[in-house]
């Protein structure tokens, strides 16, 4: 195809109304968009550009007349409806967990593996939101010297939750703040004025699935099975905007000034890091921006070939969004789609 046919399965989402403005941004070369979600949604029209489009449901035919499907829904239903894509021609690139771990499946983050896309038999995942900032920071690092160990806690805003979870924060806090109890539903405990050390379901380790989800998906994207990671989920009452303190240590020494270096020539990565002028990266900052911000970048002193940094990202754009739409660049400009 010279121009493809696209599909949005999710476009009323958090993640899912974000690329419709990134496809715009970006002036991504499509004959079409059509837009699908839940029954709760069919028929509501969608403002794009000058053209407002109907939800439709995600069915097989609509797949068959589309030739790349974003689905940013859910795992359960990317596990259903990705399949019934391929089935019927149509190229997926899939935000959800279902299917990142799948040896089949190319987990891509496209300035660090762009070539895994060669492998797809179909389906494409992108990494989790909190692991593709960290490895965008890490990768240009390790390639310089391997990384040895890394030890990661994440400050993670609510819309890594969805839409939800966005409303929710802002309706406690205009509660809270009248005197009015809060409703809980999105998680176990109030969001507002509070951190939660728990993002995902424990398992007997005493990790969290994301946790998990940060060291496997780092492995495979860094193509690095043995590389050792240890990682703390937070939720924090931020709306949009994933942090995280890095403690990395390499095989050899890694000045900060070597650091900053590799990073400010990677691409997609932008160096926010002056503490004479109480510069670095937050979430404010970063919301609406592709970049991954790094800052705080300093020797850790406490072991040998240590580095400690803060990294900052919008978790809608660079964590979903913009990387998905990166690799439907990298499938059409290799001719790799399906059709
Ligand atoms: N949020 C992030 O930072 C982030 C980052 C990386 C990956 N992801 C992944 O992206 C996906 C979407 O996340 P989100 O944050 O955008 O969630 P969200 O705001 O809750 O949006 C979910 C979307 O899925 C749609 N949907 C629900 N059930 C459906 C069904 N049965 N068939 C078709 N569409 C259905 C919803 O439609 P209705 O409006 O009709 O309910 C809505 O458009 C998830 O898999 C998530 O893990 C999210």
């Amino acid at each position: 195809v010279v121009n493809p046919r696209v599909v949005i399965v999710g476009a009323t989402g958090a993640v899912g109304q974000v690329a419709i403005d990134i496809l715009q941004q970006r002036a991504f070369p499509m004959e079409s968009l059509r837009l699908c979600a839940s029954h709760r949604s069919y028929g509501k029209l969608i403002q794009v550009g000058e053209k407002e489009i109907p939800i439709e449901a995600p069915t097989a035919e609509v797949f068959a007349e589309c030739d790349i499907a974003f689905i940013s829904a859910s795992a359960e239903v990317s596990r259903t409806l990705a399949p019934l894509a391929v089935t019927n021609g149509c190229t997926v690139i899939d935000d959800s967990s279902a299917f990142r771990m799948d040896p089949q499946v190319p987990l891509v983050v496209p300035e660090i593996n762009e070539n895994d896309i060669e492998f797809h038999t179909g389906i494409l995942s992108i990494p989790n939101c909190s692991t593709t900032q960290m490895v965008m920071s890490l990768y240009p690092l390790h390639r310089h010297i391997p990384l040895e160990r890394v030890v990661v806690d994440t400050y993670q805003s609510v819309s890594g939750t969805g839409r939800g979870a966005q409303s929710e924060l802002m309706e406690q806090s205009k509660n809270i703040t009248a005197g009015i109890d809060p409703v809980i539903e999105q998680y176990p405990y109030q969001i507002a004025f509070n951190v939660l050390p728990h993002i995902e379901s424990f398992d007997e380790s005493g990790y969290t699935r994301e946790e998990i989800k940060m060291r496997e998906e780092t492995q495979k994207i860094m193509h690095c099975p043995e590389l050792k990671i240890s990682a703390t989920c937070v939720r924090v009452p931020v709306s949009v905007g994933h942090s995280e303190s890095v403690h990395a240590e390499f095989k050899g020494p890694m000045s900060p000034e070597t650091a900053r270096s590799l990073l400010s020539n990677f691409p997609g990565v932008a160096i926010v890091d002056d503490p004479t002028k109480n510069a670095y990266p937050m979430p404010l900052m970063a919301h609406g921006r592709d970049e991954v911000f790094v800052g705080r970048i300093r020797q850790d002193v406490s072991v040998p070939n240590g580095l400690a940094m803060w990294i900052v990202s919008d978790n809608l754009r660079k964590g979903a969004a913009t990387n998905a739409i990166q690799i439907a660049e990298c499938l059409l400009e290799r001719g790799a789609l399906l059709r």
